[in-house]
C-alpha cells in the first residue's frame, strides 16, 4: 500500500511538508531550505547579519493591466553598503522559497568576495515569503491570492527592483551580477538569460533548472541519495534498505513501542510517519554533505553521512536494523545535543517555506520516483494523483510543461552555446539535486563547475579555515571569472 507519490522539490536546501489532505503522503522537497532544530518565535531565530533591511513598494502583477494589478505591496530587501563605491559592481542574491534573512546568514560567500571588488550586496526577498507577503496573512488563502506567486513575477520584481536601486544611487552604470543557490539558482540563471540588459552574469548554485519534464531520469534525486550512502559505506546502504521492512511489519499495536523506541514526544499515529522522518534525515543529510560543520536546516558535523554510517557499521551486531538506522537519523536531529524528544509528525516550518507547495502545485513540477537501485523502499510517480491532490487542495492543476516552454532546459547545450553566456552553473556531485543540473560546459562563457565532495550550494556558504583545497580552488575560480565578466563590461563601457 502507500505508495509515496513521492515528487520532491528542493532548491537551496530542503525542507519536507505532507500535504495533509493527500491520501498517499506526498513529500515536498526544496532545493534549497531545511528546517531547523530551532522553535518557532524562538528570538535567535533572527540570524545576526551585516544587513540593513528595506521595503520596496513592489507592483502585484507585471504582466497584466488591470486596475488591481496596480496593488502595491512592500517586497523586503536586505543592504550591505560597507565596501561599495559608487560604479562599482552590484551583487545580488535573488532569492527564493523562504526568509531572507535565513539566505542571507548562509550566503557568506558575497560577503567574503564583497571587498575585493568593492560591491554592494543586495538580498532581495521572493514574492510571497518571509515579510514579503502581497495580502499578508491572507496571501496563502487561495489561488485568488497565490496567482501571483510564480517564477516569471519573481523575476520581474527583481528586475524592477535593481532598476529602482540603481536609480536612487545614481549608480546607472554599475554592472549587476546575480547569485542565488537552489531555486535561487535557477532564478539567477533565468534572470541572466531573460533580463540580460540588467544583469551581465549569473553565478547559479545547485540549480537543478534540468529538473523538468523528463529532462532528467525521474529516479535520479533518490538514486543520487543511495549513491552518497553507499559510497560512504556498502554496509550502512544495505541496513538502511532493509530496514523498512522491518518498520514495515510493525502493526498497529506496536505503535506505541515503536514511539518509544523512536523518543518521539507524541505517540505516532502510523508507521509511514517514522518512514518520512527517517527518509527526510537522510534526504537533508545527503544535500547538507558538506565538508566542514555546518548549521543549514539542522547543526550537522563535517561529511555527515560518513558520520551516520559510521554509526550504522559500529553499531552492535545485535541490534536491529531498524534501531541502527534511528540511531543514524538521531545525528540529524539531535546533534545539538538539545532534543529532549522527536517530533515526528508535528513538524515546524522557521524558514516560511510553505509557499513552495503552490509552487509545486503549479508550474514548479519535479515528478520523483524511487528506483530499485535506491536504498528507499521503490515507487512510482503517478502525475494524474499528483494532478488531483493540488486541484484538491488549490483548486488548479500544474502546468507540466510551462517551466521549460518559459524557460527552455531542453537540449540546453545546444540551445545555449550559440545564446547566453556569462552563467556559471557550480555543483557538488553529493548534492542529489546535482543530477538535475548543468554539469558540462556549454561555451566558453556558460561553465559548469563541479565539485565531486562538494553539497548542496556548498560554494556560497561562508569561507572557514577549514575548508579543504578543492572548495578554496572552487571559489576562486568563481571570483576569477566574475572578476572577467566585470573587467570586460567597463572595457565595452569605455570603448563607446
Ligand atoms: C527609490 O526611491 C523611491 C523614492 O524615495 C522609493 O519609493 C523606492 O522605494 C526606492 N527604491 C528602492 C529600491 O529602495
Ligand atoms: C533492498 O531491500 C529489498 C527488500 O528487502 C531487497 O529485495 C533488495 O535486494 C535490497 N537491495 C540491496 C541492494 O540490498
Ligand atoms: C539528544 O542528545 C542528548 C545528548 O546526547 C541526549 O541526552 C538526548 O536524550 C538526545 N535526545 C533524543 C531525543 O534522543
Ligand atoms: C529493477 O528495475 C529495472 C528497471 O526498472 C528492472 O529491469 C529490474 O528487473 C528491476 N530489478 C529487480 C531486482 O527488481
Ligand atoms: C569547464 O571549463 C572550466 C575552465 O573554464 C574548467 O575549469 C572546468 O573543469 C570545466 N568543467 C567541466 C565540467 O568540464
Amino acid at each position: 500500500m502507500a505508495s509515496l507519490s513521492s515528487f520532491l522539490l528542493l532548491l537551496i536546501l530542503l525542507f519536507a511538508i505532507t500535504l495533509a489532505s493527500s491520501a498517499a503522503s506526498v513529500k515536498t522537497y526544496f532545493p534549497g531550505i531545511f528546517q531547523s532544530s530551532l522553535k518557532k518565535n524562538d528570538k535567535n531565530l533572527k540570524p545576526k547579519i551585516p544587513y540593513e533591511t528595506h521595503y520596496f513598494p513592489q507592483n502585484l502583477d507585471h504582466f497584466t493591466f488591470q486596475p488591481k494589478s496596480y496593488k502595491i505591496f512592500y517586497q523586503k530587501y536586505l543592504l550591505n553598503s560597507q565596501y561599495w563605491q559608487k560604479g562599482a559592481p552590484i551583487f545580488v542574491y535573488t532569492g527564493n522559497e523562504g526568509d531572507i534573512d535565513w539566505f542571507a546568514a548562509n550566503t557568506g560567500f558575497l560577503l567574503d568576495i564583497a571587498p575585493k571588488f568593492h560591491a554592494l550586496l543586495v538580498f532581495i526577498e521572493h514574492r510571497f515569503y518571509g515579510e514579503s507577503k502581497p495580502f499578508g496573512k491572507n496571501s496563502y488563502k487561495s489561488a485568488k491570492t497565490l496567482g501571483y506567486l510564480n517564477s516569471q513575477q519573481a523575476l520581474a520584481d527583481f528586475a524592477v527592483l535593481i532598476r529602482s536601486l540603481k536609480q536612487n544611487l545614481s549608480s546607472e552604470t554599475s554592472p549587476v551580477v546575480v547569485f542565488g543557490g537552489s531555486y535561487g539558482g535557477m532564478l539567477a540563471a533565468w534572470f541572466r538569460l531573460k533580463y540580460p540588459h540588467t544583469a551581465i552574469g549569473a553565478l547559479a548554485s545547485s540549480a537543478p533548472i534540468l529538473q523538468f519534464d523528463g529532462i532528467t531520469p525521474w529516479s535520479s534525486f533518490y538514486d543520487a541519495v543511495s549513491q552518497d550512502f553507499k559510497d560512504a559505506s556498502l554496509n550502512c546502504y544495505e541496513v538502511i534498505n532493509s530496514s523498512w521492512t522491518e518498520l514495515e511489519s510493525i502493526s498497529k499495536e506496536g505503535l506505541a513501542e515503536l514511539s518509544r523506541d523512536f523518543r518521539a514526544c507524541k505517540k505516532v499515529s502510523s508507521i509511514y510517519s517514522a518512514r518520512d522522518w527517517l527518509w527526510e534525515a537522510f534526504v537533508y543529510t545527503a544535500m547538507m554533505n558538506y565538508p566542514t560543520e555546518s548549521n543549514f536546516m539542522k547543526p550537522l558535523p563535517a561529511y555527515p553521512v560518513k558520520e551516520m554510517c559510521k554509526i550504522i557499521d559500529e553499531s552492535s551486531p545485535g541490534a536491529s536494523k531498524l534501531s541502527r538506522v534511528f540511531e543514524a537519523a538521531s545525528l540529524y536531529y539531535n546533534y545539538s545535543q538539545a532534543e529532549k524528544c522527536f517530533e515526528l509528525e508535528d513538524e515546524t516550518d522557521d524558514h516560511g517555506l510553505s509557499g513552495w507547495n503552490w509552487q509545486a502545485c503549479t508550474e514548479m513540477v519535479m515528478p520523483m520516483t524511487v528506483s530499485n537501485k535506491s536504498m528507499f523502499p521503490p515507487s512510482s510517480f503517478s502525475y494524474k494523483e499528483f494532478a488531483d491532490d493540488c486541484m484538491k487542495n488549490y483548486g488548479v492543476r500544474p502546468r507540466q510543461h510551462w517551466i521549460t516552454t518559459e524557460f527552455g532546459g531542453k537540449n540546453i547545450e545546444q540551445v545555449l552555446k550559440r545564446f547566453g553566456s556569462n552563467i556559471i552553473f557550480s555543483n557538488g556531485l553529493q548534492d542529489p539535486w546535482s543530477r538535475g543540473s548543468v554539469l558540462k560546459n556549454i561555451s566558453g562563457s556558460l561553465v559548469a563547475l563541479v565539485a565531486e565532495k562538494g553539497a548542496h550550494h556548498t560554494d556560497l556558504r561562508p569561507a572557514t579555515g577549514k575548508d579543504p583545497d578543492w572548495l578554496i580552488e572552487q571559489r576562486k575560480q568563481e571570483v576569477e571569472i566574475i572578476h572577467k565578466w566585470i573587467s570586460d563590461y567597463y572595457l565595452d563601457m569605455k570603448q563607446e
